[in-house]
């Protein structure tokens, strides 16, 4: 037990876990913390894959690395030295594309490579796999789920894509086979089947209800594509299907991590707590809560601000230490109600019994291998500590 407190929550998540996922509303870190946490495995010396769908463009830059590119990026090892990874250590990123994560699969679940074609080249199937909502979200499991025992990687993190609502991510497998497996579709198919092409204004109106759940397609012999898709994808059923039951398990595995992102927003943590719920009812339970963005405690109080101003070399005329007064009150303010706010988490990471690191907001934006090690080392020490 004592390596463990010396490894910190986070530590110890690195060496005995596969799979770390980020999970979080929109904007909270998501993105930043899982670059963070790569950046920790592999000065763990551990060979890291990070999966992300919406790589940071300047981020990515900073790590040498072609933002629009798809494939497999090796981070330059001498860039990561310099911000403490071992030679044994190293980190590849790749960008999920999701369009490309769905071809493959039909591929590898189609009989026949007419049979694949005639769906890659399906109107209906160009809208669902790239506008469907929860196809992203399916599409990172899918390759998270291709890639998860892949030998050249010793941990996999995976970056969730920017949903508003952070459950949509445990549900995507279900919705996105639901949404096309539906009753709706189904009897479209039957009204298809046995009206031949004579009743269209009848399949016209059940297809507007197919389309509230598809969202807006059209186009000429828009009904003959559909046709066309669903007699296609039923013959795929059965394996994509038993495919999405094998990625929703393995989500559900014993080897993948939940780290649940969220910030001191009120917002962002009521749903980090509905996630954290889920998981609970599902039986699981998350591994760490990351909160990040949390204003630091005020190193000087508003009433020192003519000696901060002296210190940095201004003038303390008594108009500018007022307004620096103002500025050092409002940033106590900031950090008091960071900290009220956080004690809405308590209850859930009593009662949970999960690990919190906070995470301070840096002064700009997170863009460098500088600021990502920091963030890097606020989340897991490299040499123990029980983070922050
Ligand atoms: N601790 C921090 N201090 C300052 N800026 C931060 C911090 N963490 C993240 N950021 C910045 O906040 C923005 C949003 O972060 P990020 O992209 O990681 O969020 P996300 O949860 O992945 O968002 P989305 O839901 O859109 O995918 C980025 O510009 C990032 O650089
Ligand atoms: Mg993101």
């Amino acid at each position: 037990m004592a390596a463990s407190a010396a490894r910190g929550p986070i530590g110890d998540l690195l060496e005995s876990r596969r799979v770390l996922l980020t999970v979080g509303c929109g904007g909270v870190g998501k993105t930043t913390s899982a670059a963070a946490l790569a950046l920790a495995a592999a000065r763990r010396g551990k060979r890291v894959l990070c999966l992300t769908i919406d790589p940071a463009r300047r981020l990515a830059q900073s790590l040498g690395l072609e933002w629009a590119s798809t494939d497999a990026r090796v981070v330059d090892p001498t860039l990561l030295a310099k911000v403490g990874v071992p030679p044994e250590g190293s980190l590849t990123i790749m960008r999920v594309d999701t369009k490309a994560t769905f071809d493959g699969l039909v591929t590898q679940l189609a009989p026949s490579a007419e049979r694949r074609d005639r769906i890659l080249n399906n109107v209906l199937y160009k809208y669902i796999s790239t506008s469907l909502a929860g196809t992203q979200e399916y599409m990172a499991m899918e390759k998270l789920y291709a890639l998860r025992s892949d030998p050249r990687y010793d941990v996999i993190i995976l970056d969730t894509p920017p949903t508003t609502n952070a459950l949509d991510f445990l549900d995507a497998p279900e919705r996105l086979v639901g949404a096309i497996d539906s009753p709706a579709i189904r009897w479209f198919v039957q009204a298809l089947e046995s009206s031949g092409k004579l009743s269209f204004n009848l399949v016209a109106k059940s297809t507007a209800i197919l389309l509230k759940g598809l969202g807006k397609v059209t186009g000429s012999g828009f009904l003959e594509q559909v046709a066309g898709f669903i007699k296609e994808i039923n013959a795929l059923f059965g394996g994509w299907k038993q495919r999405a039951d094998a990625v929703s398990a393995a989500l559900r595995g014993l080897d993948v991590a939940y780290c649940l992102v969220t910030t001191p927003d009120p917002l962002a943590i009521r749903e980090v707590v509905f996630f954290a719920e889920r998981l609970k009812s599902e039986g699981m339970r998350p591994d760490v809560f990351i909160v990040n963005r949390v204003s630091p405690k005020l190193p000087t109080e508003p009433e020192h601000a003519a000696a901060e101003l002296a210190e940095a070399g201004l003038d303390p005329s008594p108009a500018l230490v007022e307004k620096c007064r103002r500025a050092l009150d409002d940033a106590a303010k900031n950090g008091r109600l960071d900290h009220i706010h956080m004690m809405s988490l308590e209850p859930t990471v009593e009662e949970l019994n999960v690990p919190m690191v906070t995470v301070p907001t840096f002064a700009s934006d997170v863009y460098d291998l500088e600021a990502l090690s920091e963030i890097s080392t606020r989340l897991a020490p490299p040499h123990g500590g029980a983070g922050a």
